[in-house]
């Protein structure tokens, strides 16, 4: 568990984006300075320097220090980035994930921002599974990135742990991300629970964004030594149905290691309770509580 934090300031990327805005408010919260750097603002959280992350003399830029907003960064947080498969062709994708990730690991390097944590994604895990997981709950152990995207997350993971070796005084953090939902995401969800079979392709996961900023947060304040992998997901999975039923019907050939209770998450978060101090606060049920 981490140790009471000291004030940090924090370089943001990605900032503007569906997990930035909650990591710049928790971040702010819990009393950091911030800065944003991102291709398009968010003027509710502040100032945002327009900074394209896949440029490696912007992003120096941005961290040697701009007029208004300084420099000289305790920590960055890099979520800039095409949020999945299938948002822009294949191969600017991966070439936006892979540059943006090596520049931003390079540049903290060279300044000395040693405390690290960036987006990977429960998407190299093997989806969209159609090779059956080896086990269940899936956890970080579990490396098969099946696109283009999921690639980009690997070679990122494989770059934290080539950085940490080249600057043993760097912790890097992945945060493997489950699907992402702010609060207008909730309303898919009836399509979702209609028909199950529409999301093995992700083992039904999810994590509100707002315990993906809490994440973040934890991750800088923590600063845990080396390069580590966490999923950072919800506690249980998007369907009112129990997990070891889903676990039979649609992996019969899996094992499952432990014993599934209710609808509990077919992706394992323990290492990030474990580790963190991580604890997802929002379920989908409380955000669809009161509809009809
Ligand atoms: N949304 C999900 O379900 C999910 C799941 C796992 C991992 N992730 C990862 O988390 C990160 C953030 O995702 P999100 O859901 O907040 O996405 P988002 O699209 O809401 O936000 C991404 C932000 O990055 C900015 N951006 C894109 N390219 C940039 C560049 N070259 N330079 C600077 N800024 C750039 C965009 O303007 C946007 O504000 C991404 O790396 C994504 O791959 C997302």
């Amino acid at each position: 568990m981490p140790a009471k934090a000291q004030k940090l300031r924090v370089a943001v990327t990605g900032g503007s984006g569906k997990i930035g805005r909650e990591t710049l408010r928790a971040l702010q919260a819990a009393g950091h300075q911030t800065a944003n750097f991102d291709l398009r603002p968010a003027p509710e959280l502040g100032r945002t320097t327009i900074v394209d992350c896949t440029d490696f003399g912007q992003v120096m830029s941005a961290l040697t220090g701009v007029d208004l907003v300084g420099g000289g960064f305790d920590a960055m947080v890099h979520l800039a980035g095409i949020p999945g498969p299938g948002y822009a062709t294949d191969a600017e994708v991966f070439q936006g994930h892979v540059l943006s990730t090596y520049n931003v690991f390079s540049a903290c390097q060279r300044l000395g921002i040693n405390r690290v944590v960036w987006a990977s994604s429960e998407t190299l895990m093997g989806q969209p599974y159609g090779a059956p997981p080896p086990f269940l709950p899936v956890d970080e152990s579990l490396s098969r990135p099946e696109w283009s995207y999921s690639l980009a997350k690997q070679l990122g993971e494989t770059m934290a742990d080539t950085f940490v070796r080249w600057s043993p005084r760097m912790s890097i953090t992945s945060l493997r991300f489950s699907n992402v939902f702010a609060a207008e995401d909730y309303a898919n969800l009836p399509s979702i629970q209609q028909r199950p079979e529409s999301r093995r392709l992700n083992l039904w996961g999810y994590v509100d964004a707002r315990d993906c900023g809490a994440a973040c947060q934890l991750a800088v304040e923590a600063a845990l030594p080396g390069h580590e992998a966490l999923i950072i997901a919800a506690d249980d999975t998007l369907l009112d149905v129990d997990s070891s039923e889903l676990a039979a019907r649609f992996f019969p050939d899996t094992p499952v290691r432990g014993r599934l209770e209710g609808r509990q998450a077919l992706l394992s978060i323990e290492k990030a309770k474990r580790m963190l101090g991580y604890a997802p606060r929002h379920t989908w049920r409380d955000e669809t509580r009161g509809r009809s």
